[in-house]
């Protein structure tokens, strides 16, 4: 036996000696090393997968969560009442402003709640999660800044076809109150995830009225009538289905006959029931199409000469004249929008 045999039987002796003496201790960081190398690999994974998930969702994941009545104890009292009010306005305006409402008769009878989804609380579906946070606003149509009273005046007297509130009566306090409650978490100024109407992609076309009846007949027309008349509830107190066109639907000065936003509104909640942002029915296209074939059918008229003052300020789906560009009303009503987009941002 060399010098180094000896040394390391010697050596193999004492770690057995060494094991046999401490085999608790040892026994113990073995134990203690396998759970930290087994925690950081499963660490790794999960932040792997969430990435991935990230990816996969991130429209569920930082989305606007509007608060609930039944979760949150404020507000109390006359304030609720204000709220619970105001909620009602949204679901059921037609109750209230409709043909037969009970306040007064002053609107084609649809109800906020037709285009602003589940009372204005949907993700995607329209809805007020912003507004409190960003109103008062300036505002191009008008050139001037708007506060939330005049923004909701807006939508009665174009998407509702009817006369505006008073900012001081008991219905429009409490629709305040309740836009006010909505948007209370959110930060000054900040669009939240989801909220309004997101901005589709523009086609490279035009979009095709003709193609866009295939569609109304195939995905929509079930619900929304063969003349887009909509169907109302057994009393004629609201719609179960809204109408789309005719004398009972939005005027020709509201936010759903541009394009844009009727593309939008419908890309991501229609048919109803069935799609969602996650999990539209229509292509991108069919959407286009479907809003260039409602919007040309015929509904009520707004005169809208006083509509955006400074002409350079309209938005390039705007479907009146004049225009601060020389592209043809049809081009601004119908596409293809992305010429008309290029030339305004080289302008500016
Ligand atoms: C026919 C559809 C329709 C109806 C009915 C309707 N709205 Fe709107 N509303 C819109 C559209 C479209 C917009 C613009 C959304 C956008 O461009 O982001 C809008 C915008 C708004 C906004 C501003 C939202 C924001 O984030 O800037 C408010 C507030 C509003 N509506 C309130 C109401 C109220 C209150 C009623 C009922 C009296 C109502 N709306 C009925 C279609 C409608
Ligand atoms: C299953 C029935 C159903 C189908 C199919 C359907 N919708 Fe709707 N739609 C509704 C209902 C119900 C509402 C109102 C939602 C509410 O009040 O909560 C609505 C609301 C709307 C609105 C806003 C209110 C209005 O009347 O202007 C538009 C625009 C619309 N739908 C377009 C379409 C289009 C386009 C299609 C086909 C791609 C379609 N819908 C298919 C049931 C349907």
């Amino acid at each position: 036996m060399n010098t180094f045999e000896l040394f390391t039987t010697y050596n193999y002796l004492f770690m057995i000696k060494l094991v046999k003496g401490n085999w608790i201790p040892l026994l113990i960081g073995v134990i203690i090393v396998w759970v930290v190398i087994s925690e950081i690999v499963k660490s790794h994974h999960t932040r792997q997968q969430d990435a991935l998930s990230d990816q996969q969702n991130t429209a569920t994941d930082s989305t606007w969560v509007a608060p609930s009545l039944f979760l949150d104890p404020e507000p109390k009292g006359k304030e609720r009442e204000m709220v619970i009010y105001g909620q009602n306005l949204i679901a059921h305006t037609a109750a209230y402003f409709g043909p037969h409402g009970s306040v007064a008769h002053s609107s084609n009878g649809m109800n906020c709640q037709n285009c602003h989804l589940d009372a204005g609380t949907r993700a995607w579906g329209n809805n007020y999660g912003a507004v409190f946070a960003t109103y008062p606003q300036y505002r191009s149509r008008s050139n001037a800044v708007q506060d939330i009273y005049g923004r909701v005046n807006d939508c009665f007297e174009r998407s509702l076809n009817g006369k505006a509130l008073d900012t001081g009566s008991h219905e429009m306090q409490a629709i305040y109150a309740y836009m006010k409650w909505l948007g209370q978490s959110v930060d000054k100024g900040r669009h939240p995830y989801g909220s309004g109407l997101p901005k589709l992609t523009l086609p490279d076309r035009a979009a095709d009225p003709q193609k866009g009846k295939e569609v109304y007949v195939s995905a929509c027309q079930s619900c929304h009538g063969s003349e887009g008349q909509g169907a109302e509830n057994g009393t004629h107190t609201e719609y179960n289905y809204p109408p789309l066109w005719g004398e009972h639907s939005y005027n020709d000065g509201a936010g759903l006959y541009r394009l844009g936003s009727f593309a939008s509104f419908v890309y991501n909640n229609m048919p109803f029931g069935q799609a969602s942002h996650l999990h539209p029915r229509l292509s991108q296209g069919e959407a286009w199409d479907v809003a260039a074939f409602v919007n040309s059918q015929p509904r009520p008229h707004l005169n809208q000469h006083g509509d955006w003052p400074d002409v350079s300020k309209k938005p390039f789906d705007a479907p009146f004249a004049p225009y601060a560009d020389s592209f043809p009303q049809r081009q601004h009503k119908y596409g293809p929008f992305g010429p008309i987009v290029d030339a305004t941002k080289k302008n500016k």
